[in-house]
């Protein structure tokens, strides 16, 4: 195994940077689930006014704030709308169902985003043999979709139809720092015509913990209920919250370059036999390609690249995802894309039966 392996499994694989790890050493805290942690009260009232919402409230993680969400839209016996490959329903358990007891229709999208159309006869009427159709949930970016930022007027047009219609909405913005370093499209703007907002920490912003969720002071008062019986409330958080804050201080901007590695990585791994990447789709700090059969399935492709020190993750039998993230470097994204010819070129096996680093990475 090569000593300094290079982890494009996920930007969830981020760590702490000095300057963060100081920042976070020096918190003041205090009790949170008293709302008397002074670090973690600066992170809510900073995320809220960046995202334009009234209140945030910080949880350990982006399922609980999805899962969150959509317990304060919905009641047993409610139905949310979201795409097949969307976050909340395919990778939180059937957590809608298990939390909420709410049914889900999903729609086929493309590169995770769906169309008015698509949507506009989902609202079943109100008749006591029908769930009631109560919210829509939107992703930006679309992981599943590759990173993929959703056109604004789409989501307006979205929005405005839900809210007409009596449905609540819910953007999962784990990557929404993404959209709008990719866009130039300020968080408020894209927020506004959501209720409610998650964003994640975790992911690119490279803090170590945690997701906030975001909407008016009267969701966010309910969102402090739900996040205790969920087992979210902390005690002494800041210390946490420290680290958020310092990413949403500095780590912005910064995803710029994470987006252009994962736009040279597609330009390397382009015009390699046996493998499919389409660079136009590449849009922020998500690259999906495609093996071909000859050289194995994506698990096996995936042990042979780390073998030779680069971990993806195998989201399909035969699809690969690579993630960007600050702990890459534009000098190891060269190198990866090294490593993926070497290994195509030499026949995409691993020399002896190892298991890929893969799986449902998020
Ligand atoms: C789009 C999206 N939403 C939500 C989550 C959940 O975040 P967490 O892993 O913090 O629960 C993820 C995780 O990667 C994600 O990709």
């Amino acid at each position: 195994m090569p000593e300094a392996l290079i982890d494009l499994r996920s930007d969830t694989a981020t760590r702490p940077t000095p300057a963060m790890r100081a920042a976070m050493a020096a918190a003041e805290v205090g009790d949170d689930v008293s709302a008397e942690d002074p670090s973690m009260n600066r992170l809510q009232e900073r995320t809220a006014e960046m995202l334009g919402k009234e209140a945030a409230l910080f949880v350990p993680s982006g399922t609980m704030s999805n899962q969150i969400g959509v317990r304060l839209h919905c009641i047993p016996g409610d139905e949310v709308i979201l795409e097949e490959s969307a976050h909340i329903y395919a990778y939180e358990q059937g957590g809608v169902a298990q939390l909420s007891g709410c049914a889900t229709r999903t729609i086929k999208g493309h590169y995770g985003h769906f169309t008015l159309e698509q949507v506009q006869d989902l609202v079943r009427p109100d008749n006591c043999h029908y769930a009631r159709t109560r919210l829509l949930c939107i992703e930006n970016t679309s992981n599943r979709g590759g990173g993929s930022v959703w056109p604004i007027e789409r989501i307006a047009e979205l929005c405005d139809w839900a809210h007409e219609h009596g449905l609540a909405t819910h953007l999962d913005g784990a990557r929404l720092f993404n959209a709008v370093v990719a866009s130039g499209i300020p968080a408020t703007q894209w927020c506004k015509h959501f209720d409610t907002v998650s964003v994640c920490f975790s992911k690119g912003l490279g803090a170590p913990v945690g997701s906030a969720i975001c909407g008016t002071r009267k969701h966010i008062d309910h969102a402090i209920r739900v996040r205790k019986v969920f087992g979210g409330g902390m005690r002494q958080a800041g210390i946490v919250a420290a680290g958020a804050l310092y990413a949403l201080e500095n780590n912005i901007q910064r995803m710029a370059v994470d987006h252009a590695n994962a736009a040279r990585f597609a330009d390397l791994i382009r015009n390699v036999p046996g493998l499919k990447v389409d660079p136009a789709r590449i849009e922020t700090n998500i690259v999906y390609f495609y093996v071909d059969p000859k050289l194995g399935t994506a698990m096996e492709f995936g042990a042979a690249l780390k073998q030779r020190g680069l971990l993806v993750g195998a989201l399909g039998k035969q699809q690969i995802r690579a993630v960007t993230h600050l702990d890459v470097s534009a000098e190891q994204i060269e190198r990866a894309g090294a490593i993926v010819r070497e290994a195509a070129e030499q026949g995409g096996r691993a020399e002896k039966r190892q298991p890929a680093a893969a799986g449902a990475y998020e």
